[in-house]
């Protein structure tokens, strides 16, 4: 019985995301690239140690702290800062203590927590994500056990957003559906919303009873900091009910540290202090509470005024080569094809571009050229650099 059970368990499908990097790290040819995962590169290829994160890692082995275990729901210092950074020092959500911040397991924790306890609240609920979207929203969700649906957003005809049928499906989604957002650098079109368009999605979702969970992973990677930031600062003016996951893999490089927060706005500190009961029943049955080392690091940084606009400063230096290898990679591409257009990569923000390639044109750039890319056609240009950004032109040129 038991070892016809396991005979028949079938292999699962590798992951969109992560599964290509197993494929890239198994391919032999030692000229391949990889534009696959989302990771920031620098122009050497490395993925960098930011130098504020150096820093903060002397100052923490000099007071070399013993690693107990951190409450259930995380450094309180992290959770404060990851709510400064969000909302702002001084919002009035925060005074009012109406935020809950529990640190997570990077972004992702932060939506599979968030998604265990929206089942609890909202049992009946069908989360909503945007067509398309990051690849791992639906899985997530879809393990919390909600049935997860999409609702129009990249229009391939512009490289824009399908804007009004999208706040139309908002208008007809029944009270209480979950709405999952991209609050800067969607992930994978790289296409945002125009800042003064949230207003109305704010208001729609108002009326409608929607409850929205904002999803930021690349803050700092579009326009800059406080630019990103605006959405989940329009959201916490609203008044509304909302969800925030945020993560510090990208904008402090720090990946393999699994650094992120799940925040919550609720009415009044009460209902905070019931939500955080709930958030930290959960946490302690799944992987009881979060890792040390990581949260220290970036509390270390946001605590202080010297680290923090020294990582300022390195944020805009990664932001800026992104923004120059989407440059470049255009200029490269029309040289060799100057019928080709692409210049909405160009306009596109944060890591990812979303290339309009093909699934075949995408197995092609990876059979024939060992340049890798998501199947969808998403790109990361934070993988470009000056030494492999001709190949990757001309392989796409020619695969084009
Ligand atoms: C991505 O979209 O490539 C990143 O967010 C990494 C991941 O976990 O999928």
């Amino acid at each position: 019985m038991i070892e016809k059970k396991f005979e028949s368990i079938k292999m699962a499908p590798r992951d969109p995301i992560l599964g290509l990097t197993e494929l890239f790290k198994s391919d032999s040819r030692p000229e391949k690239i990889n534009l696959g995962v989302g990771v920031y590169y620098d122009d050497l290829g490395q993925v960098p140690l930011l130098k504020c994160v150096q820093q903060a890692e002397v100052t923490l082995a000099e007071r070399a702290i013993p690693r107990a275990y951190l409450p259930i729901n995380g450094d309180q210092t992290y959770c404060d800062k990851v709510q400064e950074l969000l909302f702002g020092a001084s919002a009035p959500a925060i005074e009012q203590k109406k935020v809950i911040t529990v640190q997570t397991l990077g972004g992702t924790g932060a939506l599979r927590l968030g998604g265990d306890f929206l089942k609890s609240v909202f049992p009946d609920s069908t989360v909503w994500i945007s067509d398309p979207s990051w690849e791992n929203h639906r899985g997530v969700f879809e393990r919390t056990g909600f049935t997860v649906d999409k609702y129009p957003y990249y229009d391939s005809s512009n490289k824009g957003v399908k804007y009004d049928e999208m706040i139309m499906a908002f208008e007809r989604m029944p009270i209480g559906s979950i709405v999952v957002l991209h609050a800067c650098c969607h992930n994978p079109t790289g296409v945002d919303l125009n800042i003064n368009k949230w207003d109305e999605v704010i208001d729609v979702m108002k009326n409608q009873k929607l409850v929205p969970f904002l999803d930021i992973a690349y803050q700092g990677f579009g326009d800059g900091l406080d630019e990103d930031g605006q959405v989940i600062k329009k959201f916490a003016d609203s008044g509304m009910h909302f969800l925030t996951a945020n993560s510090f893999s990208k904008s402090f490089s720090l990946y393999g540290e699994r650094v992120g927060g799940l925040s919550i706005m609720t009415a009044n500190e009460n209902q905070k202090n019931i939500v955080e009961s709930h958030l930290k029943k959960i946490a302690r049955a799944t992987y009881s509470n979060p890792p040390t080392h990581g949260s220290k690091l970036v509390s270390t940084v946001l605590s202080s005024q010297e680290l923090f606009s020294a990582w300022k400063t390195e944020l805009a230096e990664m932001r800026n080569r992104i923004k120059l290898m989407r440059e470049l990679i255009c200029v490269e591409i029309k040289k060799i094809k100057p019928e080709a257009n692409f210049n909405h990569v160009i306009q596109q923000r944060g890591m990812f571009s979303y290339t309009g390639l093909s699934k075949e044109q995408v197995i092609k750039l990876r059979e024939k050229h060992s340049v890798y890319a998501i199947e969808t056609g998403r790109i990361c240009v934070a993988a470009l650099n000056s030494k492999n950004l001709a190949r990757a032109a001309s392989a796409i040129a020619e695969v084009l």
